[in-house]
């Protein structure tokens, strides 16, 4: 044979060798037929054996043909035999597991309920023109009480409320009302703002959280009064609790407002007629208030005999524990149980 015929013949059995593969079902089959061909007594093993009888020259070039050859025949063995097993895997797959059936979907989040409630209150106080106001949660003494008109020797500026983070001087907000503060230094005349936010205490018990959320609202303008400050008030009772619920203003103190008060709502659950909730009262206190102290509002450059302003700050987990019944503890706020959360999914 010449290298031609050699070469003709070489191609004849690379075709045939690919048309034989097609209808291999099993690696077995696929590895018997690759014996077939490319072992020493295969098909093409058998003509390689004619190269003997060629010239050197001529035995290179044909040479190198039967190395190609005999590659891409290796290599079509591999990819065949590992479209068997992909195969053998989907055939596997579809006989275990349904791929049809839908998916198992992920819990879904939701509102914390503090922030609801929060969110709830923040809308009713904007509707009426409130306009919301931040601060920071590590205040210094004097944003915290001095300038609230605590005296020096006031108890509530006592190791035993305040988390101090420098001795005196640098604390964790025990109330909202330093925004009061900030936002008279801050902002121009007339000043009508709400400010929620955390605030810290060292307290800890089932009614008491060391951290809860408060929310402060301040209105400062030319004649401002006392009729102001409940007309608000009653508009934010009727909004979260209902159109037929009762408010009763109270003679309070606090350092930064006089007159103060203390707010009270009809108890929701016994609607005034006495029950374990209310101590038998028929009344639940849910926020203080009062009109801005001249000092305070002197101590922040504002004239005081220009301007009057009313202030008041609620706790938001308190407003919250009444809305939703059937919380034993603040704590559970906390806590962040998934199974407690779910309930207030909505
Ligand atoms: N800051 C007070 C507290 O945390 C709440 C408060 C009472 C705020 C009366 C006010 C107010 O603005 O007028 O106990």
């Amino acid at each position: 044979m010449d290298p031609k015929e050699i070469i003709a013949k070489l191609q004849l059995l690379t075709g045939q060798f690919a048309e034989e593969l097609q209808k291999q079902s099993t690696e077995q089959a696929i590895r018997d037929l690759q014996a077939a061909f490319l072992s020493k007594k295969g098909k093409i093993g058998e003509l390689q054996k004619s190269l003997g009888q060629l010239s050197p020259d001529q035995r290179k070039d044909v040479g190198q043909a039967f190395n190609t050859a005999k590659q891409a025949i290796t290599q079509s063995v591999a990819d065949a035999i590992d479209g068997l097993v992909k195969r053998a895997e989907d055939v596997y797959l579809s006989e275990y597991f349904d791929v049809t059936l839908p998916g198992r979907a992920g819990a879904k989040g939701s509102m914390h309920p503090i922030s609801i409630v929060m969110y709830d209150i923040v809308d009713v106080f904007t509707s009426m023109g409130f306009d919301v106001a931040q601060g920071p949660e590590v205040e210094t003494d004097e944003f915290n009480f001095a300038k609230l008109n605590f005296p020096d020797d006031h108890p509530a500026r006592d190791m035993q409320d305040t988390l101090f983070v420098e001795e005196g001087k640098i604390l964790l907000r025990t109330h909202m009302s330093p925004v009061q503060i900030r936002s008279m230094m801050a902002r121009p005349l007339p000043i009508q703002i709400v400010a929620p936010g955390a605030v810290f205490r060292r307290d800890d018990d089932p009614t008491h959280s060391p951290m809860f959320f408060q929310i402060e609202g301040l209105l400062v303008d030319k004649g401002v009064h006392f009729g102001h400050l409940k007309g608000v008030l009653n508009t934010f009772i009727h909004q979260i609790f209902g159109a037929d619920v009762q408010m009763r203003v109270r003679p309070s103190f606090f350092p930064f407002t006089e007159p103060s008060v203390e707010v009270d709502i009809q108890c929701i659950y016994c609607k005034g007629e006495g029950c374990r909730l209310c101590s038998q009262t028929g009344w639940i206190e849910i926020l203080g208030a009062g009109m801005v102290d001249p000092n305070v509002l002197e101590g922040v450059g504002i004239d005081s005999e220009i301007y009057s302003g009313f202030a008041f700050g609620l706790g938001v987990d308190r407003v919250a524990m009444l809305k939703y019944e059937g919380i034993s503890s603040i704590k559970l706020f906390y806590e962040n149980d998934p199974r407690f959360l779910e309930r207030f999914r909505r």
